[in-house]
């Protein structure tokens, strides 16, 4: 019964953008310094990544970024030499938190740390319901921003694939956390990224990485055969975009 063991030996991450990452120095909970993103951008040219967009997190209670904290951050890393082939950094975004001041600050304007000038990266709390990213979806799509929400697999509100289809009814995009299928946040999160994944449900992967350790870790990611054919689809769709 030697085709249960078969596996898809693809590169994985081959000429993809990882567009959610906390590769910028000192702003979040990501990289704590330049060196530490050298370290990362090396990791990425391993795995190898095109190109990496960094998105630091854009939270007002715990990492208040604005577009000067990240632009000052970038700059910073821009500045000093990369290793050897690393990805290049062609701009950087933000991964939003979708809370009450996210929904006030969209009444009053669109939000300026897009992905390609057209996509938003957001996440919720981990234990929060899903009430406010319904309503930051209508006030987007009225802005004709598209919103990618992050991880969809690690909120405990999330579950069933009914929801994950209703999400993206609603005009959500969906990227996969690659780590979350090497059960790094726990079993019940990876049982979740099988089954979407599965469902045929992701468009987009990413490595949320937030230190080197992380990137070293998605070296050891193996797919079965049949994960791997969702992958490609999920490779040819981002590479088509980003
Ligand atoms: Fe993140």
């Amino acid at each position: 019964m030697f085709h249960f063991f078969k596996k898809y030996s693809q590169p994985l991450f081959e000429g993809l953008c990882d567009f959610h990452n906390h590769l910028l120095p000192g702003i979040d909970d990501g990289s704590k310094t330049v060196g530490m993103s050298l370290n990362m951008l090396e990791a990425y040219q391993k795995l190898g990544f095109k190109s990496v967009i960094p998105t630091p997190h854009v939270y007002q209670e715990l990492y208040p970024n604005t577009p000067e904290t990240i632009q000052k951050a970038f700059q910073e890393l821009s500045a000093v030499k990369h290793p050897e082939n690393a990805p290049s950094i062609p701009s950087y975004g933000a991964e939003y938190m979708v809370d009450e001041t996210f929904i006030k600050n969209l009444e009053s304007g669109v939000p300026s740390l897009l992905l390609c000038k057209k996509y938003i990266l957001v996440e919720i709390h981990f234990f929060g319901g899903t009430q406010l990213l319904e309503q930051a979806c209508f006030e987007l799509s009225q802005k004709g921003i598209l919103p990618i929400l992050a991880h969809p697999e690690r909120y405990q509100s999330l579950e069933t694939v009914a929801q994950y289809q209703a999400l993206k009814q609603k005009g959500f995009y969906l990227q996969l956390n690659a780590l979350s299928l090497l059960g790094h946040y726990g079993p019940q999160v990876k049982q979740k990224a099988e089954k979407i994944l599965q469902a045929g449900l992701y468009d987009f992967v990413a490595t949320d990485a937030h230190h080197p350790n992380h990137l070293k870790t998605l070296q050891t990611l193996r797919l079965s055969k049949k994960q791997g054919l969702m992958w490609e689809g999920i490779r040819e769709f981002q590479l088509n975009r980003f």
